[in-house]
């Protein structure tokens, strides 16, 4: 298995490299930084270049029979013009250029698993949402739609295209819950707002797990719904995580205005969330190892 991979220097794609590499994969991963070696995992090798940009980048994606695309700049700043500017060119910029690779390889097929996340279904309430389920009309689902469309095109020349829409991926190394542990190791973990709104979650080693069945399942293809079958209301990941550090639960919820004000725009996404529901995986046959919030947040915590 040789593998191409942008956004491989990230929270994710670092523990999916890893694991890719341990198998005994070739993994290739595309940085605008290279000359850090030694903080990529053994097995994998770092290639200089900006996957927003077309260049000779390119033909090395082209050599390799699987490209996994996440790169992406964080969504979690505050959002002005240009913050905005670069989620999207990161995400869709990026995703055009791998498949412009892709159609330079011949005959030779290609499996190209792109990223794309839940925010593609935009803010549904309680509506349990699959793959079939609608886009949004906020900034985050357009960015999503245009980001999968890239995507797809890349299927023209013969690829089979699998686009792996996260939930929150749950790590101690990064994302959501390296963020959320400080504050909770304090006791001063809170629901965020009304702590109604559904966080769909994935833990790590799942999504690595899907990534193998992905790959191996060559009758899946098109959009993956990348979740735990159990999606939580944000109350209860605060309590649980509160639990599974244990300290009491006490703290006031922090009041939507307060996040906003902090955060501005991005502060709204974190006061409403979807229920995302794996159907297809489920459909597929694969078995997750967590399918609790509990049971995730013991083994990470
Ligand atoms: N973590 C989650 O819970 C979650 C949930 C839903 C969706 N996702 C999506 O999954 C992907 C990986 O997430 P992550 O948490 O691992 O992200 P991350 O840790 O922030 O890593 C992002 C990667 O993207 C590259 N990157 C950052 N800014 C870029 C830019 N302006 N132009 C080109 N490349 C850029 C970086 O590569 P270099 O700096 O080495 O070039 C880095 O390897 C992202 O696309 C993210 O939107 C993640």
């Amino acid at each position: 298995m040789n593998v191409f991979m942008t956004g491989g220097t990230g929270f994710v794609g670092t523990t999916l490299s890893a694991a890719l590499a341990a198998k005994g994969g070739q993994v290739t991963v595309l940085t605008r930084s290279a000359g850090r070696e030694s903080s990529v995992p053994p097995g994998v090798t770092l290639v200089e270049g900006d996957p927003t940009e077309k260049g000779p980048w390119q033909e090395e994606a082209a050599g390799h029979d699987v490209i996994i695309n996440m790169a992406g700049a964080s969504i979690f700043n505050r959002w002005s013009r240009e913050t905005k500017k670069a989620i999207r060119d990161s995400r869709i910029l990026t995703t055009r250029h791998l498949a412009e690779a892709v159609s330079g390889r011949g005959d030779k097929q290609t499996l190209f698993l792109s990223t794309s996340a839940v925010g593609y279904y935009g803010f549904h309430g309680d509506e349990a949402l699959d793959e079939s389920g609608p886009p949004g009309d906020d900034f985050l689902a357009d960015v999503c739609m245009h980001w999968e469309a890239e995507a797809r095109t890349a299927s023209q020349s013969g690829a089979r295209v699998v686009i792996c829409r996260f939930g929150i991926v749950l790590g101690t190394r990064g994302g959501a819950l390296g963020e959320m542990l400080p504050l909770f190791r304090k006791g001063l973990g809170s629901p965020l707002g009304s702590g109604k709104q559904w966080v769909s979650w994935v833990h790590e080693r799942d999504l690595v797990n899907i990534y193998l069945h992905l790959m191996a399942r060559k009758d899946m293809a098109g959009p993956i719904n990348c979740t735990a079958p159990n999606p939580v209301r944000n109350r209860k990941l605060a309590e649980a995580l509160s639990r599974a550090v244990g300290k009491p639960f006490l703290m006031p919820a922090v009041p939507g205005f307060m996040l906003k004000l902090i955060k501005g725009e991005v502060g709204s996404i974190l006061l409403k969330g979807q229920k995302v529901l794996p159907e297809k995986l489920l459909g597929s046959g694969f078995r997750f190892e967590f399918t609790t919030i509990e049971d995730a947040l013991e083994d990470l915590v």
